[in-house]
Order: structure tokens, then C-alpha cells, then sequence
């Protein structure tokens, strides 16, 4: 029987995966293997750290559910996400609209609404968001779908928030002919990632703060062009440098404007460029 070492065990674990029906996974199991080995040996691991790391993940299971994913809470604030989403978006048209993190907060089923309805069950005091959804070229999009949701002024979205009403802050619109969108809704605030589970508390115990950034979220859809996940964020707030979760992006940094009426809400205008797809879009025959 193979003596197993320090030093031999890696090339043991990796010679497993000789089998391996998937060169793909072979190669990403590899590298994780690899990875987490030279981790453990970096550090030099005790197993009573080890226990508590499985501890950890064990902690993240117990408090996932259909609603609540702090697996992707614990990608996000160590910048993984934001990693693969960058290296993603690496060969995109210079032009084209930035992308940004879609988070834990997306719900489907959001509420179809008219071009300048309000997404807030009281946005009195508001804002009037509006733009265009254009190609490369600068050719308005008609039909183009824009979802979209955001924090209240508190600082927390529907689901999180038993005093909001079900499907606040959210919704659909299509763009006209025009390419335009528009709707009214309150100010988004920064707000917090969830504090009261393992990933909340590992960020705190590191001595960061838990923040995003004021924003408001976008997915923009349209056959024929790639989908556009991406987020606006608030010029001037206080998290823009330091988002916990590393997602907003200089070129996606919004202003509020006076509006061109004395006595209109204040305007966060935005138009949105979709790169054509990747894989062309061919009209399915009726
Ligand atoms: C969000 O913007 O909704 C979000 C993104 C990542 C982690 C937590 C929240
Ligand atoms: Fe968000």
C-alpha cells in the first residue's frame, strides 16, 4: 500500500479523476483540488480550523431555502461573483451597457405595467426614472423588455419587509417605439446584506462593513441582443468605493436631475445599449 504524505496526497486525489467522463470537470475538479490543497498547506490547517470551516458551511445550508441563499451571499462578498461576472463580460462591445450583479433579490412574476406608471406603492415625494433601450449603433429598441426593482428609501426590499405590500418597487415595462421607458418610484437606499446568518457575520467578524450602495436593478431583455443584467448606482453615496459585494461599476453611476418642470419629480435618466447576441437570434417560423 502507497504511503500517503503531505507531499504525495494531492497527485493520489488527482489521480482519481483519471475516469473522468467530463474533461471539463476533470479540469475545473482538478484545479479546485489543487487550490484548496495549496490552501491547507499555506496556512497550515489544523483540523480544529477545518471543523469550523465545516461548521461554517454547515451553518449556510441550515439557512438556505428557496428564498434565502447564503451561498451566493458568501460568492458575492469574497468577490466571486463579481470575478466570473467580469471575466464574462470581458469581450463585450466597448459601447455596451456594463453589466452588474443580479443579487438574491429578483423575484419573477413581477407586475406587467404602462410607460410611466409607478412601480411604489407611494411615491409621492419620488423620483421619475426614465431612457432608452438602443443597439450599438444608437437604434432605439421598440418592445424591448425592461424588468426592474430596487431597495426602499428604508433601505429594504418587499420580501424582506413585512410593512411593504407584496411586489413593491418592482416592475415590467416595454419600451415604445421610440426605444423609451419611464416610471415613477421612491429613492432607493444603501442597505445592509442580510447580517443575521453565517456569511453576514463572517463579513462583520473581518471588520468590514456590510453595505451595497444605493442602486436600482435592470434586466433588459430583447431577442437578437444579448441579456442585459446590470444596476444603476446613486452618484454620491457613501458605498459606491466599498459595495461589500464588489458589483458597482464607475460607468453605471447616475445622477438625480432637477426636472424640466418646476414641479416634477426629480428625473434618474438612463439609456441602456444591448450588444447584439452572441449566437444570432433566428425568427421561429409561425
Ligand atoms: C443586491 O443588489 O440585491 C445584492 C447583490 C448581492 C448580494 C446581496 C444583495
Ligand atoms: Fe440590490
Amino acid at each position: 500500500m502507497k504511503k500517503l504524505t503531505p507531499e504525495n496526497l494531492t497527485e493520489e486525489v488527482l489521480g482519481r479523476l483519471n475516469a473522468s467522463p467530463s474533461a471539463r470537470k476533470k479540469e475545473v475538479l482538478t484545479s479546485l483540488i489543487r487550490h484548496m490543497h495549496a490552501f491547507a498547506r499555506e496556512v497550515d490547517l489544523t483540523p480544529e480550523e477545518w471543523m469550523e470551516g465545516i461548521q461554517f458551511l454547515t451553518d449556510c445550508g441550515h439557512i438556505t431555502t428557496d428564498k434565502r441563499q447564503e451561498f451566493i451571499l458568501l460568492s458575492d462578498t469574497h468577490g466571486l461573483s463579481a470575478l466570473v461576472d467580469l471575466m464574462a463580460h470581458q469581450s463585450d462591445p466597448p459601447n455596451a451597457t456594463e453589466a452588474s450583479l443580479l443579487g438574491p433579490f429578483y423575484v419573477e412574476g413581477a407586475p406587467d405595467r404602462e410607460l410611466g406608471d409607478s412601480i411604489a406603492a407611494d411615491a409621492s415625494g419620488g423620483i421619475l426614472v426614465r431612457g432608452r433601450v438602443t443597439n450599438q449603433n444608437g437604434k432605439p429598441i421598440e418592445e424591448a423588455l425592461v424588468e426592474t426593482w430596487h431597495s426602499s428609501p428604508t433601505g429594504f426590499y418587499d420580501i424582506q419587509d413585512p410593512t411593504q405590500p407584496e411586489m413593491n418597487l418592482r416592475g415590467r415595462f416595454h419600451t415604445n417605439a421610440q426605444g423609451c421607458f419611464e416610471f415613477r418610484t421612491t429613492r432607493p437606499r444603501y442597505y445592509p446584506i442580510p447580517t443575521d446568518g453565517p456569511v453576514g457575520k463572517l463579513v462583520l467578524s473581518s471588520g468590514r462593513h456590510p453595505y451595497r450602495p444605493a442602486h436600482v436593478h435592470f434586466i433588459v431583455t430583447m431577442p437578437g441582443y444579448e441579456r442585459l443584467v446590470t444596476a444603476l448606482y446613486i452618484e454620491g453615496d457613501e458605498y459606491l468605493d466599498t459595495d461589500v459585494v464588489f458589483g458597482s461599476r464607475e460607468s453605471l453611476v447616475a445622477r438625480y436631475k432637477k426636472n424640466e418642470r418646476p414641479d416634477g419629480p426629480d428625473v434618474l435618466e438612463w439609456d441602456f445599449v444591448l450588444a447584439a447576441a452572441k449566437v444570432p437570434h433566428y425568427a421561429v417560423p409561425a
